[in-house]
């Protein structure tokens, strides 16, 4: 992401706030979005992909995808989240079609993203989430490649807290 302009910023305090922060970019998903979710383990991504699930109205509770690579969710618009973190090669990545999902209109949420660097395209959201300074505090950065992800960014009405 680094050559990548950071367009909004965001701290969270809790679990909660990270899971509410996901709510609001789920409903503000309109179908053939790519989001990219970068951070150590720990660092709250799947947390923020169950938020995302909120928002497009799933009655599902997305877990860490541990036997498969990719799990779908049903709501207002089809979620296939994915963890690439088990994945050795960025071929690999390329061959589990991820593309042809957002390309028909379905949702994208890649956990460790950076496994598949080159593999998506410039317009994705990219989320960066770290530990902040206390246990519950997490610093989450978001950047839009291009009009798709952008708009994500502006819909969420993120005020930067520092
Ligand atoms: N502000 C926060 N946002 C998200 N998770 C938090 C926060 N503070 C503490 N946590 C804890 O951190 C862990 C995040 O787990 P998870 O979302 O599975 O991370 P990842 O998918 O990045 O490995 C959970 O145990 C959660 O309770
Ligand atoms: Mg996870």
């Amino acid at each position: 992401m680094s050559d990548r302009r950071i367009e909004a910023h965001s701290m969270t305090n809790s679990e909660e706030e990270t899971i509410a922060l996901g709510r609001s970019l789920g409903e503000s998903l309109c179908g053939g979005e790519i989001i990219l979710i970068s951070g150590d383990l720990g660092a709250g991504k799947t947390r923020l992909v169950q938020g995302i699930a909120q928002g497009l109205g799933t009655d599902d509770n997305p877990r860490s995808p541990t036997f498969v690579l990719v799990n779908r969710h049903i709501g207002r618009l089809v979620l296939h989240h994915c963890d690439l973190y088990r994945l050795n090669s960025v071929a690999e990545v390329g061959e589990l079609g991820l593309l042809e999902l957002a390309e028909q209109g379905d949702v994208l949420a890649v956990e460790w993203s950076d496994r598949g660097e080159g593999v998506f395209p410039s317009d994705s959201l990219s989320v960066r989430m770290e530990r902040g300074a206390e246990d519950n505090n997490r610093s989450i950065s978001f950047a839009g490649g291009g009009p798709v992800s952008l708009r994500l960014v502006n819909a969420m009405n993120l005020v930067a807290k520092r």
